[in-house]
């Protein structure tokens, strides 16, 4: 007996392959520094679990399918918060930003259909969109150039017959590249002129650092009934195990399509969800305090990376994610020493090579991918022991 073709070709979690090495090196005695996983340290918010010790029902019954309607309404106000208008019934409530996304491919994609997504890009869209019988069709960007892709030529270069749907992680995961507002029109005026959904994964919204503005694809109305915005409790509430995201459009043959698989899976935990609807109502001066986190971080971790003669890489705009290109050839030879051959003071480091970000074979074979998830002072010492490990590296290999 064979599995299918399609999970045949999927690949495993760049990010968490490395993992049983990371766990050997520990049990071994070193400290590692966890740069390879966007799990955040900062609190959950308490009110998330008080909302739950409130929840007095004597069963745990099943939810709506698309949600309960604290939650739809919470977020709703949230939006209206950035003038951006949603109604309780364009908001699908799932399992993660992971589960919208499963979901929307198979809404929309037919076997063989191509979506547009710039690479390097989160993996597991590959894992979503083979899953859904589509095909990724990754538009190359470069570490010299911050990783940007919003320009016409290059993007209508990788559009033919079959494309379907471009996808913009904004800010960028695993790059932290951040789109402009007129960067935005300039992509749905090309979706529109080649009749393309916009997948947009705004899970790190209010991630944007220095004079950038939050924006969405909510704030153009023009592109409204091709636009589905990819929203998830995890980032932004510091919430990654409540599993609560959404699936947002205007589109309403689209939310039906997504409804009925909504309703084969029944509905999203309950309490989960009765958790996320205090989240929602948090003051926005919750988001000011953790984006000043974030920007400190990722200033340090910058800071520290610009020490390494050899490093290539922009400062990034938003999210909590760098990519950077690396003085090494082989980024994954070079980690693995890093978790069974380097120490400094009994301590080493990972983070998450880039090829795995990449759909094209080849390309990101030199660059590694950092979480700024850890306080400033691990960041720090974290990044001091890339540079430690560089040297040790190439004094090994003779260079
Ligand atoms: C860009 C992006 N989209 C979606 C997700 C999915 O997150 P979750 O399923 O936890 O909401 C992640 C998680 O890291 C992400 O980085």
């Amino acid at each position: 007996m064979k599995i299918s073709d399609k999970v045949e070709s999927m690949q495993f979690s760049p990010i968490r392959r490395f993992n049983p090495m990371g766990f050997k090196a520990e049990a071994d005695g070193k400290k590692v520094y966890h740069l390879n996983i966007g799990q955040p340290d900062v609190e959950t918010p308490s009110v998330f679990m008080d909302a739950i010790r409130e929840y007095d029902k004597k069963v745990i019954a099943y939810a709506e399918s698309g949600g309960i309607n604290d939650l739809r309404d919470a977020v709703v106000d949230y939006f209206k918060g950035y003038d951006i208008d949603f109604g309780r019934d364009d908001i699908m409530v799932t399992t993660g930003g992971s589960e919208a996304l499963n979901m929307t491919f198979l809404t929309i994609l037919n076997e063989g259909d191509e979506v547009l997504i710039a690479e390097p890009f989160y993996t597991n869209y590959h894992t979503f969109i083979t899953a859904a019988g589509g095909k990724v069709v990754p538009i190359t960007t470069k570490a010299e150039e911050g990783y940007h892709y919003a320009k016409r030529d290059q993007i209508e270069a990788c559009i033919t017959p079959k494309t379907k749907a471009i996808v913009c992680i904004n800010p960028g995961n695993p790059t932290g590249t951040v789109l402009t507002l007129d960067e935005m029109k300039l992509i749905g005026e090309i979706a529109k002129e080649h009749d393309l959904w916009i997948i947009a994964d705004e899970v790190y919204r209010e991630f944007v650092y220095d004079d950038r503005k939050l924006a969405s694809f909510g704030m153009l109305p023009e592109f409204a009934d091709r636009v589905v915005i990819i929203d998830s409790v995890s980032k932004r509430y510091s919430a990654c195990g409540a599993r609560i995201g959404f699936a947002i459009s205007k589109n309403q043959d689209f939310c039906q399509g997504l409804m009925k698989i909504a309703q084969g899976r029944l509905c999203v935990s309950t309490v989960d969800q009765v958790g996320s609807a205090a989240l929602f109502r948090l003051p926005k001066s919750y988001y000011d305090e953790v984006k000043a986190e974030y920007n400190g971080r990722r200033d340090v971790v910058y800071e520290e990376l610009m020490k390494i003669p050899g490093v290539v890489c922009q400062k990034p705009g938003g999210a909590f994610y760098l990519t950077a290109k690396l003085p090494v050839d082989d980024v994954e030879d070079f980690l693995v020493f890093l978790l069974t051959e380097f120490e400094d003071n009994g301590e080493t480091v990972m983070f998450a090579p880039a090829a795995g970000f990449y759909a094209t074979p080849g390309l990101g074979k030199d660059e590694m991918r950092i979480a700024y998830v850890l306080n400033k002072e691990d960041m720090r010492r974290g990044t001091e022991l890339i540079k430690l490990g560089i040297e040790a590296y190439n004094k090994k290999l003779g260079k």
